[in-house]
């Protein structure tokens, strides 16, 4: 007998932008966008249109490249809402309208004010909207894990009616255990009576830590669609994590009686450009892409593996694309080789202002650091999504002096505007001295929320990436610098996130509003 599709629906860009200080400008979802495809996940919610303009603007910029898969946009059960998402998704070769209301007594009667009748109502409204204007319809039913049973099993059979293609059960607040929910999932599937009709989907959060159990738990049960983001990235405790979902499912054959159709040699990738992008740094030890997950410590592990990698290992790091570190480019390549192992990578450059600065910077790069790595172009990149007209701010040259006993200070010269500033300063070590010195020059008065440093390759010939987050009148920004010296790779990834915070680029916060 065939087995059946797991599919694999990515809420990173919705979701997982929900985690304070992760959202994404533009470019930053569609170069993730681009590496979930690649990754062949089934479905991307690529944000939540009715939200704020900036996030319609994205949701309608993956719409338009995403050939091979889905794109869904989130909306409450609103005609306003669904038609602005409607509209995002236009261009999408494959769309989906994704609906939700709560329906936990809590949620409805403190939150909603409605009662469960009035809930059941705007939810057969909503997914009656949404299919006028589309075929593929998913309706979650928010805090589905404290709903009462017999109330989503009327729900549930009214919106299936209506013409909902696939039914989202949320642990919203991940209070469920995995049994508890795999039984949830039973029960809706044997009681409802048109249950067969949908793919059922599960959504859960990680609160106690259960998020991928709980999924996992809830496919036994007959799911057949998991919501999941990139390192489990999310609202609070994150979400369930896409990695450990496709990999246990991939590796546990004799437990779980289906498959994804996902390219797990992506998986490595993508966990490293989500990290970078947002700045949250992957723990170690966290299972599938973290750096010790394939990392033999103990003799006696050791010389198991050596002697039959089975004996410790279940899965193959190059199964999950670790090891591919390939040497790609040298100091002696080309523009041409250059742009087509960008192409390659998934970074398409619309802009030859921003091809040409960035490959300025990989000759610089080259010329200190020999070997040049997929992880350095993407560090690369990342700092140069933007055209210089967008870049106000821009560090020229800098000046480190620390020495033991001295007090470290920093000597910086930047423009604003292309008009040219210096500026000195001293500070606790040469990173504080330099990020004091530009702001000497900006006076951003933002809070810094984070300063995190992270090699991006192996080797002390690494080049080092920083991520600074931002915070100033609500808004949150990161910004990302690297170099092989770390000071300028913080002075850069300060000046990066002040472009971001003022240089009137476009939002961010995008579901701050709603
Ligand atoms: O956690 C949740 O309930 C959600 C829904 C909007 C699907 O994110
Ligand atoms: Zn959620």
């Amino acid at each position: 007998m065939a087995q059946d599709q797991l599919i694999i629906f990515d809420t990173t860009l919705r979701d997982g932008e929900q985690s304070p200080g992760a959202s994404m400008t533009r470019e930053e979802k569609l170069r993730i966008a681009r590496q979930l495809e690649k990754m062949r996940v089934d479905v991307i919610e690529a944000g939540f249109p009715a939200a704020s303009n900036g996030d319609f603007e994205s949701v309608r910029a993956v719409a338009e490249i995403i050939k091979d898969a889905t794109v869904a946009g989130l909306c409450r059960a609103s005609d306003k809402d669904i038609s602005r998402a409607l509209e995002a998704i236009k261009p999408a070769k494959s769309g989906r309208i994704h609906t939700f209301i709560a329906t936990s007594p809590i949620h409805m009667e403190k939150k909603l004010r409605m009662t469960p009748d009035e809930v059941i109502v705007a939810a057969c409204n909503a997914v009656r909207f949404a299919r006028n204007g589309i075929d593929n319809v998913e309706f979650s039913c928010e805090d589905a894990g404290r709903s009462e049973l017999d109330f989503l099993c009327r729900i549930i059979e009214a919106v299936i009616k209506e013409g909902a293609g696939t039914i989202n059960i949320p642990d919203t607040v991940g209070y469920n255990v995995p049994e508890q929910f795999a039984e949830r999932i039973h029960q809706l599937r044997e009681r409802i009576p048109n249950s067969d009709k949908v793919v059922w989907s599960v959504h859960c959060h990680n609160d106690l830590g259960l998020a991928v159990a709980n999924s996992l738990a809830a496919v036994r049960a007959g799911a057949r669609q998991v919501e999941c983001t990139i390192n489990g990235l999310g609202e609070r405790a994150g979400n369930a994590a896409l990695e450990e979902i496709v990999m246990a499912v991939r590796t546990r054959q004799d437990i779980f009686n289906c498959d994804t159709r996902i390219d797990t040699t992506q998986i490595v990738a993508a966990s490293k450009l989500v990290s970078g992008i947002t700045g949250f740094p992957v723990q170690p030890n966290k299972a599938i892409v973290g750096a010790n997950a394939f990392a033999h410590e103990s003799g006696i592990h050791q010389d198991g593996v050596l002697k039959h990698r089975e004996t410790y290992e279940i899965m193959r790091a190059e199964d999950v694309g670790w090891n591919t570190n390939k040497l790609v480019l040298g100091k002696h390549s080309g523009r041409t080789a250059f742009k087509a192992r960008l192409q390659e990578l998934g970074i398409e450059v619309d802009s030859e202002q921003v091809l040409n600065a960035a490959f300025t910077r990989f000759k610089e790069l080259a010329d200190k650091k020999h070997e040049i790595f997929d992880e350095d172009l993407h560090a690369l990149m990342s700092e140069e999504v933007t055209t210089p007209e967008q870049e106000r701010f821009r560090l020229l040259s800098s000046r480190f002096h620390s020495e033991t006993g001295e007090l470290p200070l920093a000597a910086i010269t930047m423009s604003d505007n292309g008009q040219e500033h210096h500026a000195e300063s001293s500070g606790s070590g040469p990173v504080d001295a330099a990020l004091k010195a530009i702001e000497s020059v900006v006076n951003s008065g933002a809070e810094l929320l984070l300063y995190s440093v992270n090699a991006i390759t192996t080797g002390t010939d690494a080049q080092g990436e920083v991520t600074v987050r931002l915070s100033k009148g609500g808004r949150v920004v990161n910004g990302l610098g690297a170099d092989t010296d770390i000071v300028v790779a913080s002075a850069r990834a300060y000046i990066n996130a002040l472009n971001k915070l003022l240089s009137g680029q476009e939002r961010i916060n995008p579901q701050g509003d709603v």
